[in-house]
């Protein structure tokens, strides 16, 4: 077991007259090696979920659990940039964690090659990267913790159809060599090719869960277009 919900829910301002219920009673299990897309109109609770997986929120009730370290790749790479430089940004990770200087280095520069972001960008103010690049840099960062879980939050939004091809060949990468991923996507292709398990989030609520062919099977349609969702056009993928 990588990650396992039990009976989760979670309230935002709470007590005040804002008070939002954004999860209720989410219980699943991701497996290590497991790929876990959770799919969700806006407002349906994705962001949340993947921020109790790394302790970003606490929940209100129910538990938690993690095997090993989560590194996630926050909805916008503006939050998770910070740095006067892309080298430096992906170096913090790993200073963080210990690693001296030299060490540091060369985490980071395994990093952003393993993301495909060439030394020519390393000096740059990862502020005047473009969209892609940005998220790139931001991926990188997180990659250089060696994170057991890598969590995702919409990582192919605003990308074109062939960088997000090849993040997508990357991920697929990561989680052949060992990683457990959990990924927010809107894009039921997406999910539909990469997926060994989707969640289905309506108003904060777990509708459907289990393998694309279940998920997206004929008889869920009902659901599934509750949930603001389409079932992917029969044998795509992109
Ligand atoms: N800081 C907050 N304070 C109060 N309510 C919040 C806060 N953050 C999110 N919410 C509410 O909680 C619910 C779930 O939000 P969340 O961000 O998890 O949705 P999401 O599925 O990630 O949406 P999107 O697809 O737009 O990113 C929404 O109704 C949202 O308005
Ligand atoms: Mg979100």
């Amino acid at each position: 077991m990588a990650v396992r919900f039990s009976n989760v829910s979670y309230i935002y301002s709470r007590g005040t007259p804002f008070e939002k219920k954004a999860l209720s009673d989410i219980s699943f299990e991701a497996e290590k090696g497991d790929f876990v897309c959770i799919c969700g109109k806006t407002g349906s609770g994705k962001t949340t979920l993947i921020k109790l997986v790394n302790d970003l929120l606490r929940p209100f009730s129910g538990e938690v659990s993690l095997d090993g370290r989560s590194g996630l790749l926050f909805q916008f790479p503006e939050d998770q940039l910070f740095a006067p430089t892309v080298i430096e940004d992906v170096m913090y990770g790993p200073l963080n964690l210990g690693r001296n200087k030299d060490q540091a280095r060369e985490g980071a520069e395994k990093a952003l090659l393993c993301v495909g972001l060439g030394p020519e960008l390393y000096d740059r103010n990862p502020f005047t990267l473009s969209g892609g690049q940005k998220r790139l840099a931001a991926l990188a960062g997180v990659l250089a913790m060696k994170p057991s879980v890598l969590v995702l939050d919409e990582p192919t939004a605003g990308l074109d159809f062939r960088s997000s091809r090849s993040l997508m060949a990357l991920l697929h990468r990561l989680n052949t060599d060992g990683v457990t991923i959990i990924m927010v996507t809107h894009e039921m292709e997406l999910a539909q090719e990469h997926a060994k398990q989707i969640l289905v989030l309506d108003k904060g609520r777990l509708v459907l869960s289990g393998s694309a062919g279940d998920v997206f099977s004929q008889r869920n349609r009902t659901v599934i277009e509750k949930a603001g969702l389409e079932l992917p056009e029969p044998g795509s993928s992109l």
